[in-house]
C-alpha cells in the first residue's frame, strides 16, 4: 500500500518536475500513518530533487511571467546552476542536473547516468513510467530521478524558429554554440536529476 502511494506521488511530482520553470510542493509529500519509519534514499533522494526543482522553479517562473521567455533564458543561463548548489549546500548533498544532450556542457551525463538516461527514453517511448534508480558509490548513496518535457518546456528545448521564437533562439546560439538541447517534444527524458547522499 505504501508503496502504491509512493509511486504515485512520485509518478506525480516527477511529471511536473520543470526544472526551470514550476513551483513544486516539496512538503505536500502526502504523511499516512503508516509511513513513519525512516525514510528511503530513495525518497529522501526525491525530496531533495523536487527542493532544488522548487528553487528553480519559482525564481524562472517570476523572470518568464516578467519578461517572457527570451529574458528568463538569461537568468537560466546565469542562475540555473549556483542556485541548484546553493540548495544542495543547504541541505547538505550533491545535487545535478544532466543531460545526454545538454545545453550547458558542464551538465553532460556520465556513462553510468547515460545508461539510465537511454533506458529511460525506451521505457518513455514504450509509455511507461521511468522509475527512479539508487545506487552505492564510494559510501555515497546516489540517486537518479528523470525530468520529462512538457509544453512548456518547449519555448527553450523544442523546435528551433517555430516553438522557440527567433530571438531566444539568437540568444540561446550567443550563449550556448555546443547547445544540443533543441528538437524536443512533449513527454520526452530531457535529463535527470543525480542526487548524491552521504550514506549514514
Ligand atoms: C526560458 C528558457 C527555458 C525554459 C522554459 C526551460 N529551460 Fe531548461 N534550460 C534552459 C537553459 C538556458 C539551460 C542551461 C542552464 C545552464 O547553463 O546551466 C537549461 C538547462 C536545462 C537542463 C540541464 C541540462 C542541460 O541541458 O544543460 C535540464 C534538465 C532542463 N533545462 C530541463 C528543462 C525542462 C524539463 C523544462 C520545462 C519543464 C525546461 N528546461 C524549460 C532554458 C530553459
Amino acid at each position: 500500500m505504501i508503496k502504491i502511494i509512493q509511486t504515485v506521488l512520485l509518478t506525480l511530482s516527477l511529471a511536473l518536475i520543470l526544472s526551470c520553470k514550476e513551483q513544486g510542493n516539496v512538503e505536500k509529500k502526502t504523511e499516512s500513518a503508516e509511513q513513519q519509519t525512516t525514510p528511503s534514499y530513495q525518497e529522501l533522494g526525491l525530496n531533495y530533487a523536487l527542493s532544488a526543482k522548487a528553487v528553480l522553479g519559482k525564481n524562472l517562473i517570476g523572470a518568464i511571467k516578467t519578461k517572457g521567455a527570451e529574458h528568463a533564458l538569461g537568468f537560466c543561463s546565469a542562475k540555473a546552476i549556483p542556485l541548484t548548489d546553493s540548495v544542495a549546500l543547504a541541505l547538505n548533498v550533491q545535487i545535478k542536473r544532466v543531460s545526454d544532450k545538454p545545453r550547458n556542457p558542464e551538465n553532460k551525463a556520465n556513462k553510468s547516468q547515460l545508461k539510465f538516461i537511454m533506458a529511460g527514453k525506451q521505457i518513455l517511448a514504450q509509455g511507461k513510467k521511468i522509475k527512479p534508480q539508487l545506487q552505492e558509490h564510494d559510501g555515497k548513496m546516489i540517486g537518479y530521478y528523470p525530468i520529462v518535457t512538457n509544453t512548456m518546456c518547449l519555448q527553450c528545448h523544442g523546435l528551433p524558429n517555430d516553438q522557440i521564437t527567433q530571438a531566444t533562439q539568437k540568444k540561446l546560439d550567443d550563449l550556448y554554440p555546443l547547445d544540443m538541447a533543441k528538437g524536443y517534444a512533449e513527454n520526452e527524458l530531457r535529463g535527470i536529476w543525480v542526487i548524491e547522499m552521504d550514506k549514514k
